[in-house]
Parts: C-alpha cells; structure tokens; sequence
C-alpha cells in the first residue's frame, strides 16, 4: 500500500498531528529531499529521495515487494496539482491518499482572501490556456521557473486587463514573502518557489507583517 501524505506548504506546523503513527508503521518513506527534511529525526533512516521522472518512478514502485508499507510524501495536498492524481491512476486500489493543507489555501489565508469563487490552476511544467484564466475573477496558480510570476504577469499586461497580482514565495518558510502589485508592477527578477493569485482589481486586501504591498 502506497499511503500518500501532504505535508503542507513546508513548516511543521502546518502538518497533520497524525502523521507520526503513519510514519511508525511505514517500511518506506519516499518524497522530494524538501519533503524528507521535514521528517522527524528519528524516522529519516526509513526516508529516501523518490525518482523524479514518472517513468522511473513508476518502475520503482513497481519493483517494491509485496506488502511493502510506502508513505509518499508530497507538497500542499497531493490532489491540488500534486503526485496524488498520477498514483491514483496509476496504482488503482494501492493507493490511499491523505489530504494536506495546499500552498494555495496557506496563500488565501494569509490574505483573508476567501476561494469561494477561485478557480485553480498551474503553470508547473504546462502552457495554461490565458484567454480563459484572464476572463475569470479570481485564479490561483501554482508555478515554476519557466513560467513564473513575471510572465504570468505580462499576459495581464499584455491584454490591457487590471488585475492585481499577489506572489506568494517560500509561504509558511522562514524567508516567506508576500507582495501585492499591479500587473504593470511585477518585476523580471529571479522568483523563489511560489504561488500566485490573478484577481481583479478592487479587493481590499488583509494585509499582515509578512505582506508588503
Ligand atoms: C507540483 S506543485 C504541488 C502543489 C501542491 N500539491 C499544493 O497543494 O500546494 C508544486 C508547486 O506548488 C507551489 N508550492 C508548493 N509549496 C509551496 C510553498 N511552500 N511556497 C510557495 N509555493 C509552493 C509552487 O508553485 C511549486 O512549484
């Protein structure tokens, strides 16, 4: 059984209080080393770095023996752009997935920004469709180098749309920052792991110590 746990956005704090007996019975624990370094000292013997490529991975995991008792941990929740959709299809039945709390929901609370009426999205290794995301009121999206905060601004700009744009970088780690700016605003400059929140113009936003609007 592959038991799948999202860990959050990063810090401790934001994991589930359960997952220690998870990690007690586990006979494998696998993830990212960002995933890893957050386990706890006396589990990281049974921790190791998963293959990066699903191609890899799937035959990893394939070549466990029988009855091998695997935790996979993952970022945020594995169902919000995560690993959980891919093992799921790929390992009917194997699979059991335990929800954490996503980089997006820590962003909107952050923000007080409430998702009722968000639409969610990524830019994380794909081309989004930007006609329709800019036709929406509110859009979270997780991101990655090649499509980032700058870019993902200039398709604002470059359509003459006002919108706001949060940036939400390294959220829950020590080095969090978040900025709030016109689209206009966005600098080109290198971006630290993030997420960020297209929303039409006129939200008053909550804003807290770690926000610099
Ligand atoms: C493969 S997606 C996984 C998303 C995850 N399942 C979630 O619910 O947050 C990875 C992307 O999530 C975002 N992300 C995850 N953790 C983050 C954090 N602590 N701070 C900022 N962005 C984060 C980044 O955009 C990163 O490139």
């Amino acid at each position: 059984m592959i038991r799948v746990v999202g860990i959050g956005p990063g810090d401790l704090h934001y994991g589930l209080l359960g997952q220690e007996a998870w990690f007690q019975e586990a006979d494998l624990i696998l993830g990212s080393q960002r995933h890893l370094d957050t386990l706890p000292q006396n589990f990281r013997q049974k921790g190791q770095v998963a293959p990066k490529k699903l191609a890899d991975l799937k035959a990893y995991l394939h070549q466990q023996p029988e009855g091998r008792r695997i935790v996979f941990l993952v970022s945020g929740d594995p169902l919000v752009y995560g690993l959980g959709k891919w093992l799921t299809e790929n390992f009917p039945g194997q699979v059991l997935l335990e929800p954490g709390i996503s980089s997006m929901q820590y962003l909107a609370s952050r923000l007080a920004l409430p998702m009722n009426d968000a639409y969610l999205s990524s830019s994380h290794a794909k081309q989004p469709n930007f006609d329709f995301l800019l036709s929406l009121p509110k859009v979270f999206l997780v991101t990655d180098q090649q499509l980032g905060p700058y870019q993902i601004a200039q398709e604002v700009v470059k359509r003459g749309l006002r919108k706001t744009v949060v940036i939400g970088e390294n959220l829950s780690y020590p080095d969090e920052k978040v900025s709030i700016s016109s689209a206009e605003q966005v600098e080109d400059r290198p971006y630290k792991m993030n997420v960020v929140v297209i929303i039409d113009e006129g939200f008053a936003f909550f804003t807290n110590k770690s926000t610099n609007d």
